[in-house]
């Protein structure tokens, strides 16, 4: 019998009522007046457990960092496994920064090319000004990053671009899987790092479905990386598809880095990735969730279904391959392994 596994952090936030099971169902929405249904849902500051800032959003009942806080995922989990000291000084890092936000993980990633003496050219993809403004506001915001790293999000949080001593960016403001064409045009097959930082699978299927990451695959370089915090079966199958190599971002913390033990994400790339001080091999119980109904991809062909939409034609899926058998189910999965007292998160594993 393998080790029970401990409780897993690398959702952005650990929501165990997260509505996997039966993702058709709504939210209580019904409940909300016809005004209330019509009001923009609020961004609201929150701050994590390291003290920098964050914002919970009312849209998505979701907050944009785990509880350790923004400025410790951005680096633990974006930057730090990217490896960038594997580039020479001077050398130029293209990089994505999918769902920029606040702009905590572009900042880290800025503050690290600066210690390393790389160059950045930069990309960015973000629906919403608003994060991004709120941040900027934010007296702790400003100080919790140095400020070459600040002024790129000053230039982007008025505009599109920005330049700097450390490099150049663009900013591919609106709905990912409109702009993203547009990205690949200019830069497919070219990217050392994509930070995949979306809402969950669960909140924002749209950009997890196996099409959109087909699209993120083609930015790498050979070498390239596409990093997350997820580890949901579907996200890892779906990377796996598209023919990508994955490995597990080592967990922040060391005391949950045995054998087993559940990741702190997600690393794929078109080639192996070394086990190292950030990555590891994906343990035979995470490896055995990509064989559960679990990891049925989340599906949107042409690029424009709802979240609910793909939600429910998955759920479909499910329930037909279940009925089908030959699939194991993810309850059985998680019983197998001594899951169930240890209550890992549904989002990250149905
Ligand atoms: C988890 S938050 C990102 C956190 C961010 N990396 C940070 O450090 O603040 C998800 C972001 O995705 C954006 N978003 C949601 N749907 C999107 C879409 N379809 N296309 C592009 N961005 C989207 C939201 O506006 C939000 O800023």
């Amino acid at each position: 019998m393998p080790p029970p596994s401990p409780i897993p952090t690398s959702g952005k936030t650990l929501n165990a009522c997260e509505p996997e099971e039966f993702p058709q169902q709504e939210l209580p929405k019904q409940q909300l007046s016809d005004q209330q249904l019509h009001q923009p849902e609020p961004l609201r500051p929150s701050w994590g457990g390291d003290g920098s800032f964050s914002l919970w959003s009312g849209e998505f009942q979701q907050g944009f960092h785990s509880g350790r806080g923004a400025l410790r995922e951005a680096r633990e989990t974006f930057v730090d496994p990217a490896q960038l000291e594997r580039l020479a000084p001077g050398s130029t890092v293209l990089a994505l920064d999918l769902c920029v936000g606040t702009g905590s993980n572009t900042a880290a990633l800025l503050e690290r090319c600066s210690a390393l003496g790389l160059q950045l050219q930069w990309w960015g993809i973000e629906l919403d000004r608003q994060p991004l403004q709120l941040a900027l506001a934010d007296a702790k915001f400003q100080s919790q990053w140095p400020q070459q790293a600040i002024e790129p999000l000053r230039q982007l949080s008025h505009g599109d671009r920005w330049q700097s001593p450390l490099g150049q960016g663009q900013m591919f403001w609106g709905d990912a899987r409109e702009r993203l064409p547009e990205l690949l045009a200019l830069a497919a097959g070219s990217c050392h790092l994509v930070m995949h930082d979306a809402f969950s699978p669960q909140r924002c299927p749209q950009l997890w479905s196996l099409e959109f990451l087909t699209g993120l695959a083609q930015l790498l370089l050979l070498d390239g990386r596409l990093l997350t915090y997820s580890s949901a079966a579907a996200v890892r199958r779906s990377l796996q598809l598209v023919g990508l190599q994955l490995a597990a971002i080592r967990h922040h913390e060391p005391a949950q880095q045995s054998p087993g033990a559940w990741s702190g994400g997600t690393a794929a790339s078109p080639t192996p990735l070394a086990n190292c001080k950030f990555l590891r091999p994906l343990a035979a119980m995470e490896w055995e969730h990509l064989a559960t109904n679990a990891a049925e991809p989340y599906r949107d062909p042409d690029g424009r279904a709802s979240a609910a939409t793909i939600l429910t034609n998955r759920a479909r899926q499910q329930r037909s391959r279940g009925a089908e058998g030959g699939v194991e189910s993810t309850s059985a999965w998680r019983r197998r392994w001594g899951l169930e007292a240890n209550r890992i998160p549904l989002q990250e594993s149905a």
